[in-house]
């Protein structure tokens, strides 16, 4: 049972088991339960009996061959022998943590969800972040989508939102899926490359599917490699319906917007975090938790009035195509906030099981065709990865609202039905559980007409594949196109089959001309405007015009909300800040730098030559938080240069401390130097807003504007200057 403190054992020492922190919901609280930390016990077997011996299996003689009588040595063996599950077909590597919802005003009007009716209410949530086509163990860096799944437990059952931070999709219809991911997952023949969409299988099918155009200038995009979990959008994807107590519906799109903001890192440093700390992410997320900076997201809603259904020059249901907040804006109506670690990866974060047909009453699906398949998949693949069908009992997938039903028996059942009768209807148990109506609570489908011929078709206006692609290229701002024609040279540079290369940047022009022209100046490639795009998806008796892939209508406005430009960039908290330092550093500077960071919510590291303390300037000592063999500039979002004439030149002579500020210069990072500092700053720099200079004994006056560049996260007019440093 629980025991959530950390406790003494019997001699006296301290031992580590869960924190004593305020449970952070409901759903924490009912996993009380099934909580164990060992505190305070001996050692037993799996049947409780108390191990003597945990150090030797029984032997003929001390020297003799093992007994198979050994129960204890077999158990643990057995046990051991089976403690790895399959991992998830995609999404395998992610990291997740729990919170609370809560919503800003009742939504009556849009919706009769329980959960967004009364502020005061908090629900309790399991918020899961993914890679999709990495493996468990692969780097958090991978250039890739990420998933955003988040369970509701509502007093009304389980919803889950299971989205990415990315908010169109590469195909339209749930039966390309399999296509996709086979193309995109490591290559059969020799299982490389890990993690990565830069291979000839994924381009391929990329170049020969013209509907994944839209998604590809995300995914080429900066927002593929994210700063942080905390400082992504999420995106339901998907067209859903809201509906409220009087039955009427209305469509929407949920968005989660990140209080700090969006933010990215750059490709090179990308792959320098991939080898400095793969765990990036996941550990970003830890840590900000752990000290108490809880992440938040707004929830947002576009909502659409079903009349209005037809009037877009895109089809609602087509999930490669996004409703412009320009043109629908998005309402936020409630907050999400991350407020407490999983107490054991595999049993939480491993075992949790989304599913996006996991609704409550008031929310309902579309017609949306990957949305349909996405329906059948999820339990699916669940009942292998989990073992039976019996996974929505285990802890973590337990609604925080009673489960009755008529469900029996399977592998791993928990519950100890007492019923004799498990059929509805009976008389034996008076005919409970009975069913319940609308009013008491009971889902009821929305009653979507329909009266249709039975097709293997799309709708019309899903055919055009460019012009949202084209939206959003012309949305980005300069340094994000840069990053994108970028992005695409380094995946298109990698294949081996010249002709999939050719197509690709064929299949660019159609996006923009001039895009084409910049990925294929870096491929040695001339783009050539394809002939015809091959089209599969004619109907037999259709005409072959109205189902060609093309661009409707060229956009001519922007769209200012897709481009992280326009983000927040109004805080310096938990952003990480290295004071790189060694013997003789100005210990005053450090310490006044080091209390105006922290009082700014961000989280200073002293960085130096070797572990241990520095002997400060005047007399006075520093702590070393981590020594220069372990981190890199990539695991910061700022560097400070303190003074003291020895410090610096000790660093000026090693390579590692060079190119820790090289990178930090080369990746746009603000600096800050005080005295000596200054010394280790890249020579021949031009004048820069996020580079400050000052004296040790204006440190004071000079972090006020160290802190403003912080928050501005990066200083990208000095890219052009950052590519001639040799880093
Ligand atoms: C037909 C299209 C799709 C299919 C068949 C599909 C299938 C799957 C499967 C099999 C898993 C592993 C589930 C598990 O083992 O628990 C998964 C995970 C996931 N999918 Fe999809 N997916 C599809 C499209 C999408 C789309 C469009 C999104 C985003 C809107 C998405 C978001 C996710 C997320 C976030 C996870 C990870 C959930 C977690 O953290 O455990 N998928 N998907």
């Amino acid at each position: 049972m629980a025991n959530d403190k950390r406790r003494k054992k019997s001699n006296g020492t301290r031992v580590e088991g869960p924190v004593s922190r305020k449970p952070a919901s409901e759903k924490v609280d009912a996993l009380d339960a099934f909580r164990e930390d060992g505190a305070e016990t001996r050692l037993t077997t799996d049947q409780a009996v108390r191990i003597n011996d945990d150090q030797n299996s029984l032997k003929a003689g001390p020297r003799g061959p093992s007994l198979l009588e050994d129960f204890i040595l077999r158990e643990k063996i057995t046990h051991f022998d089976h403690e790895r599950i399959p991992e998830r077909a995609v999404h395998a590597r992610g990291a997740a943590a729990h919170g609370v919802f809560h919503v800003y005003k009742p939504m009556g009007r849009l919706t009769r969800a329980a959960f967004l009716q009364d502020p005061a209410k908090k629900t309790p949530v399991f918020v899961r972040f993914s890679t999709v086509a990495g493996s468990r163990g692969s780097s958090d860096l991978a250039r890739d989508v990420r998933g955003f799944a988040v369970k509701f437990y509502t007093d009304e059952g389980n919803f889950d939102l299971v989205g990415n931070n990315i908010p169109v999709f590469f195909i339209q219809d749930a039966v390309k899926f399999p296509d996709l991911v086979h193309a995109v997952k490591p290559e059969p023949h020799n299982e490389i490359p890990q993690a990565a969409s830069a291979h000839d299988t994924f381009w391929d099918f990329i170049s020969l599917m013209p509907e994944s155009m839209h998604m590809i200038m995300w995914v080429m995009s900066d927002r593929a490699i994210p700063r942080s979990f905390r400082m992504m959008e999420g995106f339901g994807v998907h067209t859903f319906r809201l509906v409220n107590e009087r039955g009427e519906a209305r469509f929407v799109k949920f968005h989660w917007k990140p209080v700090l903001g969006v933010h990215s890192v750059l490709w090179d440093e990308a792959l320098k975090i991939s080898g400095k700390d793969p765990d990036f992410h996941r550990r970003d997320l830890w840590e900000a938790i752990e000290a108490g900076a809880f992440p938040e997201w707004e929830l947002g809603v576009q909502v659409i009035e079903e009349k209005d259904e037809n009037s877009f020059d895109f089809d609602l249901l087509d999930p490669t195509k996004l409703v412009p907040e320009e043109m629908v804006p998005v309402q936020r109506i409630g907050r999400l906030t991350l407020n407490r670690n999983p107490d054991n990866f595999f049993a939480e974060t491993e075992q949790v099981a989304f599913h996006p047909g996991h609704l409550v009453p008031g929310i309902d699906f579309t017609n949306d065709p990957l949305l349909q398949g996405r329906l059948f998949s999820y339990t699916d693949t669940q009942l292998t990865r989990l073992g039976g069908p019996n996974f929505h009992e285990i802890p973590i997938n337990r609604p925080v609202a009673p489960v009755h039903n008529n469900q029996r028996d399977g592998l791993m059942r928990q519950t100890i039905n007492v019923a004799r009768a498990a059929y509805h209807p009976n008389s034996i148990g008076g005919g409970c559980p009975v069913q319940a109506g609308r009013r008491e609570g009971g889902f009821v489908s929305h009653p979507v007409g329909i009266n249709a011929p039975k097709v293997r078709q799309r709708g019309e206006k899903f055919f055009d594949h460019f012009s949202q692609a084209t939206l959003f290229w012309m949305s980005q701002s300069d340094p994000e196109k840069d990053h994108i024609v970028s992005a695409l040279q380094f995946e298109l540079g990698k294949l081996e089959r010249p002709e999939i290369r050719e197509r690709m940047v064929g299949m660019l022009t159609l996006v923009d001309e001039g895009l084409a022209t910049r990925v294929g100046e870096g491929l040695g490639v001339k783009p050539q405007r394809p002939d015809g795009l091959l089209n599969l998806s004619v109907p037999a008796d259709g005409d072959p015009k109205a189902y060609q892939p093309r661009r409707a209508k060229a956009p001519t406005r922007p769209s200012p909300a897709l481009s992280m430009a326009n983000t927040v960039k109004d805080t310096a908290k938990t952003r990480k800040v290295a004071i790189l330092a060694a013997d003789g550093v100005d210990e005053a500077a450090v310490a006044t730098m080091s209390r105006l960071l922290t009082s700014a919510g961000a989280v200073p590291k002293v960085i130096a030559p070797r572990l241990g303390l520095l002997r400060g300037a005047h007399g006075g000592a520093v702590k070393v938080d981590m020594s220069l063999a372990t981190v890199g500039s990539v695991l910061f979002d700022a560097v400070y240069l303190p003074g003291g004439p020895q410090s610096a030149a000790t660093l000026e002579e090693d390579a590692g401390a060079v190119l820790f500020v090289r990178e930090a210069f080369k990746h746009c990072k603000a600096l800050a130097a005080t005295g000596a500092g200054a010394e280790l700053l890249p020579e021949g720099r031009s004048a820069d807003q996020a580079i400050l200079v000052g004296e040790d004994t204006q440190v004071a006056k000079l972090a006020p504007d160290f802190i403003l560049a912080i928050a501005r996260h990066r200083n990208w007019g000095r890219e052009a200057a950052g590519r001639r440093v040799p880093a």
